[in-house]
């Protein structure tokens, strides 16, 4: 019955925690391909940048050499020769100037043969076919751009390759004054550009990002972690504290019922058994004369005395009174029960000894009741040292409370009666009642105080009482 219902109560919750946990897995993922597509998208743009650039610089390289080498040259000359080196020099020297400071590894300048006839390299000049189809594409006029990276497997695959270029050729034109560059295609020129260092900037910016949000995402997962696990505790808490209510009701149920009838008959035999007891005390005068050695009556006189203890017993427990809170001393209290013990305690080898480290102050309790709950708890002591023995009672006082401790030195608790004792009706003698422990639980709850009763280190039990000493706090509302 217990796991069934808390296992029910427990599944909303479940579903609640695998949908929080999906949730920001699916979160964490997303923002993972979120991350990853933006990287994409900035290599995008600057490759779309680089080449964009390219092409301005492309321009202005066309307009450069067309201005102050071809037009020059051609003057001077009569006819462009890049094999001449003077020509080749001055050629140099306006592509280096043009395109100082603008991050380009390497110029290579096709003519319309397909034959390089200037380059960064000189050792390439001359060289013949070498541009491919990007040559091809820009030769009928269209600009072209081609990414090359380089590097091992796993850097290409997350996307940090070891070095990266953008490649663009773009045709080379005449110019003409107005219209700026739009005459008839001259040659092509392939432009270098190294993007390395822009592309290993994105990876780790990319990188950062990925461990922010990891950062974040476990941060969350942990937090998360810890709120599910409270709520865990909270709902096990609240299931035990249900199961335990519930269990409390269907005792007290029982209980009552029982505790009505048991309530009805006692009573009912109270008064014949009254009748009984004084016509043997009767019997027992008459019988002083004729036959002074008879013990019938006084047999009659104990047992009956007995039997009305018991029937106290049922209906103490079956009627448990509200306590009638005035201030008392429980010193006071705990003399008392000496005092009436005392023909026992000398008569049976008994010895109490009772202390207080300090002088307790006075509670609100009902003396009468504390008086019976203290009794059963030296009887139980008393019985559990059938041979005689010594009780010690500690007093204390607490913060708010005071705490009695009885201390015998008979047999002690076993462990497998332990949870049984404050049952009613749970008795391991041949002639009690088992109601004398829960007399004293219904008393001392009823004061909002608690009982426990425990094995002592040496042997015997120690049963500790702790009493408030105010009356319920006016604060508290509930
Ligand atoms: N001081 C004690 N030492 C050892 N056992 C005890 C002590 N007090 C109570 N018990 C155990 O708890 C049981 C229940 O006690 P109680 O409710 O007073 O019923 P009863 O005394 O009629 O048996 C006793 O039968 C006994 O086994
Ligand atoms: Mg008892």
């Amino acid at each position: 019955m217990h796991d069934s219902s808390s296992a029910e109560k427990e599944k909303p919750f479940r579903l609640v925690k695998f949908f929080t946990f999906a949730s920001l897995g699916v979160i964490f993922i997303g923002t993972m391909v979120l991350a990853l597509l933006n990287t994409h998208w900035a290599r995008t743009m600057q490759i779309k940048k680089s080449e964009d650039y390219a092409l301005l610089l492309v321009e202005n390289l066309n307009h450069q050499v067309f201005m102050q080498f071809i037009i020059p040259v051609a003057l001077k000359f009569g006819k462009i020769q890049l094999r001449n080196p003077e020509q080749f020099e001055r050629m140099d020297k306006i592509v280096r100037s043009t395109l100082h400071s603008f991050n380009v590894e390497m110029v290579n300048i096709y003519d319309m043969n397909h034959i390089i006839s200037y380059s960064f390299d000189p050792e390439k000049v001359g060289r013949k076919n070498i541009g491919g189809a990007g040559y091809e594409k820009a030769v009928a006029g269209q600009p072209f751009s081609k990414l090359i990276q380089r590097g091992n497997f796993w850097q290409l695959f997350f996307g940090f390759p070891e070095r990266s270029r953008i490649i663009t050729f773009a045709p080379l034109r005449a110019e003409k004054p107005l219209s700026r560059i739009s005459g008839p295609v001259l040659g092509v020129v392939e432009i270098t550009q190294d993007l390395s260092d822009d592309y290993k900037a994105i990876f780790r910016f990319q990188i950062r990002v990925i461990l922010t949000c990891t950062g974040v995402m476990g941060f969350l997962l942990l937090a998360l972690i810890y709120v599910v696990k409270k709520g865990e505790g909270i709902i096990h808490q609240r299931n035990l504290e249900r199961i335990k209510l519930k269990e409390q009701l269907e005792q007290a149920r029982r209980l009552s019922a029982i505790g009505e009838m048991v309530a009805g008959i006692s009573h009912e035999i109270r008064n014949p058994l009254g009748i009984i007891r004084s016509s043997a005390e009767l019997l027992k005068k008459k019988m002083a004369h004729s036959e002074p050695e008879n013990t019938i009556p006084d047999i009659i006189v104990e047992e009956s005395t007995r039997l009305n203890h018991i029937i106290t017993d049922f209906l103490d427990f079956a009627r448990p009174k509200s306590p009638n809170l005035v201030p008392c001393r429980v010193e006071k209290i705990l003399g008392k029960n000496l005092d009436f013990l005392a023909p026992q305690i000398n008569d049976q080898g008994y010895e109490i000894h009772t202390r207080n480290r300090e002088p307790l102050p006075e509670i609100m309790a009902d003396a009468d009741m504390l008086y019976q709950a203290f009794l059963n708890i030296f009887i139980n002591a008393m019985q559990a040292m059938p041979g005689g023995g010594r009780i010690d009672v500690v007093m204390e006082a607490g913060n708010r409370d005071v705490a009695i401790s009885f201390n015998d030195q008979g047999s002690g608790i076993p462990q497998e009666i332990a949870d049984k004792l404050w049952d009613p009706f749970f008795t391991t003698k041949d002639s009690g009642t088992g109601l004398g422990l829960g007399i004293v639980k219904n008393i001392i709850e009823s004061h909002r105080g608690a009982v426990e009763i425990i094995n002592r280190t040496g042997k015997g039990a120690r049963v500790s009482v702790r009493l408030p000493v105010e009356k319920e706090e006016q604060s508290q509302g509930a």
